[in-house]
């Protein structure tokens, strides 16, 4: 039977014949697809598996401890953390163009993993080894959005190493590539993650760096932050987060409103609240939130969030629209 612990079994064969000896590093995203293809091939390869995170100072509140905590703990493995936050953000200023900002994102985040590969790889060397594979949480939709070919040209820029350079030729590890969302949740909850990764909503790779409208800048990231953070709390609150595939929620920071707090006017930024339901994220319908959950969460952003003094609903599927805003 095609049940999830034999999936484990299967692949965790195959990612041992793949590797053999060799030594393999995986970037973790904080997402559940590279948490599960890293937490498989811990439990094929153990030490031989180095993992990196990227701080790119985009990330939601909580998602650095995440890592360094929960998957590090559930799984023991050996982790490198790379705070980038101050060179992503020197990469970003003055950008607003969406495509713009995701090659940025992406080249920046290949820049930083190159260099921690490389200190491994040399770390490696001296212990006469060599870092030869590379771990990739690519999902069947990802390989049919991409048209099928292995690793490369696909539409996450982040995880696109078909450009690394020639020191930097990795095989490519991809033990999720005939799976679903939904059965690579279960082979996580199967390989003993905690359901704050398991359950978490899909998360791009370029971050908050797509869901600022216009330039990104470390005040808007907090703006965000405190906002997303609200807009999780009360989701998860409601007991919504199997309903709801994700919840984007995006800050118009070139986009200003006039409000009303106490005695006086507020000139703030209206935030957009983009929960959809979905099967894979090729296709959405926007979710039918509750009234009440609606209300809390206005009430609460209006509140404790300064610079936000507008909470509006976007009611759009996709197609048309997609799910993030850039
Ligand atoms: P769209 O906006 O294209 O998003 O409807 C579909 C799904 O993909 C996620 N997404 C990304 N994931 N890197 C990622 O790893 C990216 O650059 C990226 N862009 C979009 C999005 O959150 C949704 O789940």
């Amino acid at each position: 039977a095609w049940t999830t612990a034999s999936i484990v079994d299967e692949q965790v064969a195959l990612i041992r014949e793949q590797v053999g000896t060799g030594r393999v590093i995986c970037a973790l995203s904080g997402g559940v697809d590279s948490a599960v293809a890293a937490a498989l091939v811990q439990r094929a390869v153990g030490d031989q598996l180095t993992c990196v995170f990227v701080d790119h100072g985009l990330l939601r509140a909580g998602e650095r401890a995440q890592v360094e905590r929960d998957f590090v703990g559930a799984t023991g493995v050996r982790l490198v953390t790379v705070d980038a936050k101050d060179r992503f953000l020197a990469a970003l200023a003055g950008v607003t163009d969406p495509e713009k900002k995701r090659k940025i994102i992406g080249r920046e985040f290949i820049r930083v993993f190159e260099q921690a590969a490389r200190d491994l790889q040399a770390e490696a060397g001296e212990h006469g080894e060599e870092v030869e594979f590379l771990v990739q949480g690519t999902l069947y939709p990802d390989v049919v959005e991409s048209g099928g070919g292995t690793g490369t040209a696909n539409i996450k820029s982040h995880h696109n190493v078909g450009g690394l350079p020639d020191d930097l030729r990795f095989g490519l590890v991809e033990p999720l590539r005939a799976l679903f969302k939904d059965e690579v949740r279960r082979v996580g909850l199967e390989l003993g993650l905690p359901e704050t990764i398991v359950a978490r909503q899909p998360f791009p790779g370029p971050g908050l760096g797509i869901r600022i409208i216009g330039e990104v800048t470390a005040e808007r990231l907090e703006t965000l932050r405190a906002a997303d953070a609200i807009v999780r709390e009360e989701l998860t609150a409601a007991g919504l987060d199997r309903e709801i595939w994700q919840c984007p929620v995006v800050l118009l920071a070139d986009v200003r409103s006039v409000g009303v707090q106490g005695d006086g006017r507020t000139y703030g930024h209206p935030i957009v609240l983009r929960p959809v339901s979905s099967e894979d994220a090729m296709t959405a319908d926007w979710t039918r939130l509750p009234y009440e959950v609606l209300e809390r969460i206005s009430t609460r952003v209006t509140n404790e969030v300064a610079e936000v003094n507008r909470v509006t609903l976007d009611v759009t599927s996709k197609p048309p629209g997609t799910i993030e805003w850039e």
